[in-house]
């Protein structure tokens, strides 16, 4: 299996969030996200499974972390609940790391499930002014990837988003994974 993780963070202060929200709204974010995660399994803790539109992500399986092994999830088809981070490791297809803060540490500070690839999303834009909360920054995730990753793709800028696709350096990473997620950004079918 490989392990990608996927965020978009605000330039220089790493921010993801502001409370529950993403302090963004560009829907080209969401589009490439929804290609590159397209029929596989994303990976969320429960706080931001809760953000998505009726707890879904149409034709994705989801694997929600949480401490709580009754939680109910909307699909129980295609949801289901992981409570030790490990069992990670057992599903058998590449899995998206999708967020949120607590997810990000817990994989990219980890020896066991640190991720294969890195899909590195940067807002140039300025913060929406208008939400409440506190700020959600993965500070420490970066530190992990520019120590310990390489970057294999050109920088993809749209819509005030630049985008790299980064490996772990040193390992061996499944080429039709790189080459699946290369043309998701460039909006290509896989051949
Ligand atoms: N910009 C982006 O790319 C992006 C993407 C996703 C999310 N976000 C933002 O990130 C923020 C949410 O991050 P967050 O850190 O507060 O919440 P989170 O990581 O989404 O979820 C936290 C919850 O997940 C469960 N969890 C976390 N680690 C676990 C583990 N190792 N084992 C089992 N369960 C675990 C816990 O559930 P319980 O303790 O409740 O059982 C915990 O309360 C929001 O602002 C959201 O908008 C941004």
């Amino acid at each position: 299996m490989t392990i990608v993780a996927i965020w978009c963070r605000h330039k220089d202060d790493h921010v993801i969030g502001v409370g529950p929200h993403i302090p963004w709204h560009v829907s080209s974010d969401f589009k490439r996200f929804k290609r590159i995660t397209q029929g596989a399994c994303v990976v969320a803790g429960q706080t931001t499974y809760e953000t998505f539109p009726n707890r879904t992500l149409p034709n994705r399986r989801i694997c929600v972390l949480s401490f709580d092994s009754n939680y109910e999830v909307s699909d129980p088809e295609n949801h289901f609940v992981v409570t030790d981070i490990k069992d990670v490791k057992n599903i058998n297809d590449t899995v998206y790391i999708s967020g949120g803060a607590s997810v990000y540490r817990a994989f990219m500070l980890s020896s066991l499930l640190m991720p294969d690839i890195v899909i590195d999303c940067c807002y140039q834009g300025d913060l929406n002014p208008n939400l409440k909360g506190d700020k959600v920054d993965i500070s420490s995730c970066v530190e992990v990837l520019e120590q310990k990753y390489r970057q294999i793709s050109n920088d993809y800028l749209e819509d005030n988003i630049v985008t790299r696709v980064l490996v772990k350096r040193g390992d061996f990473v499944d080429q039709n994974v790189i080459k699946h997620i290369i043309n998701a950004i460039e909006n290509k079918e896989d051949k």
